[in-house]
């Protein structure tokens, strides 16, 4: 189902590690036709290209140069989801520098009439004036599940205990930082994924969809 073209739908999608945002934008981006940014692959990225860069003479003026042109085919970049690269993402995600010269980025890819832009701080600060923001919440064991899942798909040595604690810890730090936490925004619609499978999410998403855009146009579409 196509939105027509006269029709502009910016969704914010967060919610913690593993909360089923990304597979649930996916759904949500090619059923409705939206343009999608993930925007944890940006907070990757400049992870993954500072642990690689021991030597940072000036490490302000590097992060202007790798903020400034980053591709689709620098975010598909399998590394940036290593077990060490995604730790160093939450840790380097508390600094204010770097959130600012991503959020231009992210502001910028904003524009599009119909878009979806998944993330943490999505509706309380990148984009706190879209039509509809959505806050994905699991259990944590469902999580640990889900990326254990994922991790054993490339054969990664990490134990269901270590991936559950990562979770744990990644989500604690995401959520108690200072600047842009982790948090749904007073508006949200928090979507539970605990128990639910992709044919529901989509379901429910769509019902929670299209109840917005007959709000926002008064009619079906
Ligand atoms: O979404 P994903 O798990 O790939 O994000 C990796 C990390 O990037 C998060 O744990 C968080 O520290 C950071 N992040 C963020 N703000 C966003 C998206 C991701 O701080 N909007």
């Amino acid at each position: 189902m196509k939105l027509l073209s006269n029709i502009k739908l910016l969704i914010a999608a967060d919610g913690g590690a593993s909360s089923g945002k990304t597979t649930a934008s996916k759904l949500i981006a090619k059923k409705y036709g939206l343009k999608l940014l993930t925007s944890g692959l940006l907070y990757r990225f400049v992870a993954y290209k500072l642990l690689k860069t021991k030597k940072i003479n000036s490490r302000n003026l590097f992060l202007k140069k790798i903020t400034k042109k980053i591709t689709l085919k620098d975010l598909k970049n399998r590394n940036l989801f290593k077990p060490e690269v995604t730790k160093y993402t939450s840790k380097i995600a508390k600094i204010k520098r770097i959130r600012n010269l991503l959020k231009s980025y992210q502001i910028n890819f904003a524009k599009n009439r119909l878009c979806i832009i998944e993330g943490r701080d999505i509706g309380t600060v990148i984009i706190p004036k879209a039509d509809l923001k959505l806050y994905f919440k699991c259990s944590l064991n469902t999580k640990a599940k889900r990326r254990f899942k994922e991790y054993r798909k490339t054969n990664k040595k990490i134990s269901f205990n270590e991936i559950k604690k990562a979770i744990k810890l990644r989500d604690s730090s995401d959520s108690k930082r200072k600047i842009s936490p982790l948090k749904p925004a007073k508006d949200a619609v928090i979507v539970d994924t605990s128990k639910i499978n992709k044919k529901q999410m989509l379901i429910k998403l769509s019902k929670i969809i299209e109840k917005k855009l007959k709000e926002i146009y008064g009619r079906n579409l």
